[in-house]
C-alpha cells in the first residue's frame, strides 16, 4: 500500500511502554476510566471491560449504564463503581448531560460494548466527544452507531481510538467484510487518516494504524480468542493504558500486544477450544509479571 510504513510490534517495545509503579504512588496516579457499556442481556460485556481495565492498572473504574443493567454489572466485582443513566431504551441525545457529568474527573472513556443503540446514538457520541478532552476508545455498537455518519467524529477534542473487528470495519467503510479483509492495511490507514484517529483493525494479525503514517502489525494472539467477550477485554486494556497517560498510538499497540500474549499464555492451560474471554483477565496477570 503506497504511503504505508509497516512495523511489527516487538515485545520489548510493548514492555517498555508500560508505566512504572512508583513506591510513593496512589490510585490517583493511575487514572480513572469511565466505561459506558452494557444493557439487559449484555451486562457481562460491561463487566469484562471494567475488570480488564482494573487488571490493567487503572486506579479506578466506573461503569455508566441504564439503571436496570447497573446492579448486574456491579455484582461481578466489588471494585466496580457505577453511575445510572436515567431513562430507558437506546442511548441518545437525552443522555448527553448525564454522560458529561459522569466524565468529570475521568482520565479515559471506553464506550460501546453491549450498549443499547438507536437512531440518536451516533449523534450523542459525537456531541460527547466534542465537549470533553479525555482520550476515548470506541468499540462494538459505538462503532456501528458512528458508522451511520462518520462526520460526528471530526469534532472530537481528545484523541480517539476505534477498535473494529472486520465486520464493524465493513460498516464504517461502507463495503463488505470480504473487501476489508482483502485490503486490511489500506482500509485501516485510510480510515485513521480521514478521521484523524487511531484505528485498531482486529482479527488474526491485528493492525494498528495511526493517522497519516505508520501501521503496526501485532504478532500475538490465536484462534482460541475467537470467542465472545475477548474484544471487550481489549477495549478495557486500552482504556486503562490511556488513563495511565500512555499516548496514542502507543497505548493501542501495547494493549493489543499484551491482550494477544495473555491469550497465548492462557491457551497453554485451556487449549484453543477451551479458552474463554475471562481467562484473558488471568492471562493479563501473567503478562504483567513477565514484564515487571
Ligand atoms: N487470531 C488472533 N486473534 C483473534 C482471532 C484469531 N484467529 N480471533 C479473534 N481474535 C481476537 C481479535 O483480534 C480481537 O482482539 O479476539 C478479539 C475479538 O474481538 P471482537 O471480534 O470484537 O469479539 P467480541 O467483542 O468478543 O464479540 C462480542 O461484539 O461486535 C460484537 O456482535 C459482536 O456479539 C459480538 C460481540
Ligand atoms: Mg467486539
Amino acid at each position: 500500500v503506497s504511503g504505508a510504513e509497516l512495523f511489527r510490534v516487538e515485545e520489548k517495545d510493548a514492555r517498555e511502554a508500560l508505566p512504572k509503579r512508583r513506591a510513593d504512588s496512589h490510585k490517583g496516579t493511575y487514572g480513572h476510566v469511565l466505561v459506558v457499556a452494557g444493557s439487559p442481556g449484555k451486562t457481562g460485556a460491561a463487566a469484562m471491560v471494567a475488570l480488564s481495565a482494573l487488571r490493567s492498572g487503572a486506579g479506578l473504574v466506573t461503569v455508566a449504564t441504564r439503571p436496570e443493567a447497573l446492579p448486574w454489572v456491579m455484582a461481578h466485582s466489588p471494585e466496580i463503581m457505577g453511575i445510572p443513566l436515567p431513562g430507558e431504551g437506546p442511548l441518545g441525545k437525552g443522555d448527553l448531560e448525564a454522560l458529561k457529568a459522569a466524565l468529570e474527573g475521568k482520565d479515559a472513556l471506553v464506550m460501546g460494548p453491549g450498549i443499547p443503540r438507536g437512531p440518536e446514538t451516533g449523534a450523542l457520541i459525537g456531541d460527547l466527544l466534542a465537549s470533553v478532552e479525555v482520550p476515548a476508545v470506541l468499540d462494538a455498537d459505538a462503532l456501528n452507531a458512528v458508522a451511520e455518519d462518520l462526520k460526528v467524529l471530526r469534532e472530537a477534542k481528545g484523541p480517539v481510538v476505534l477498535t473494529p473487528h472486520p465486520g464493524e470495519m465493513a460498516r464504517l467503510w461502507g463495503r463488505t467484510t470480504k473487501d476489508v479483509q482483502a485490503h486490511r492495511v489500506g482500509v485501516a490507514l485510510n480510515l485513521a487518516t480521514s478521521l484523524n484517529c487511531t484505528v485498531v483493525l482486529k482479527g488474526s494479525r491485528t493492525l494498528i494504524a495511526e493517522a497519516g503514517g505508520r501501521v503496526f502489525i501485532n504478532p500475538t494472539g490465536n484462534a482460541g480468542m475467537a470467542t465472545g467477550g475477548t474484544g471487550d477485554v481489549l477495549s478495557g486494556v486500552c482504556g486503562a493504558l490511556l488513563a495511565q497517560g500512555i499516548p496514542l498510538p502507543k497505548a493501542a499497540w501495547t494493549a493489543v500486544y499484551a491482550h494477544g500474549l495473555a491469550g497465548d499464555l492462557m491457551a497453554q492451560q485451556r487449549g484453543l477450544m477451551g479458552l474463554i474471554a475471562t481467562d484473558l483477565l488471568v492471562g493479563l496477570g501473567h503478562v504483567w509479571t513477565r514484564w515487571a
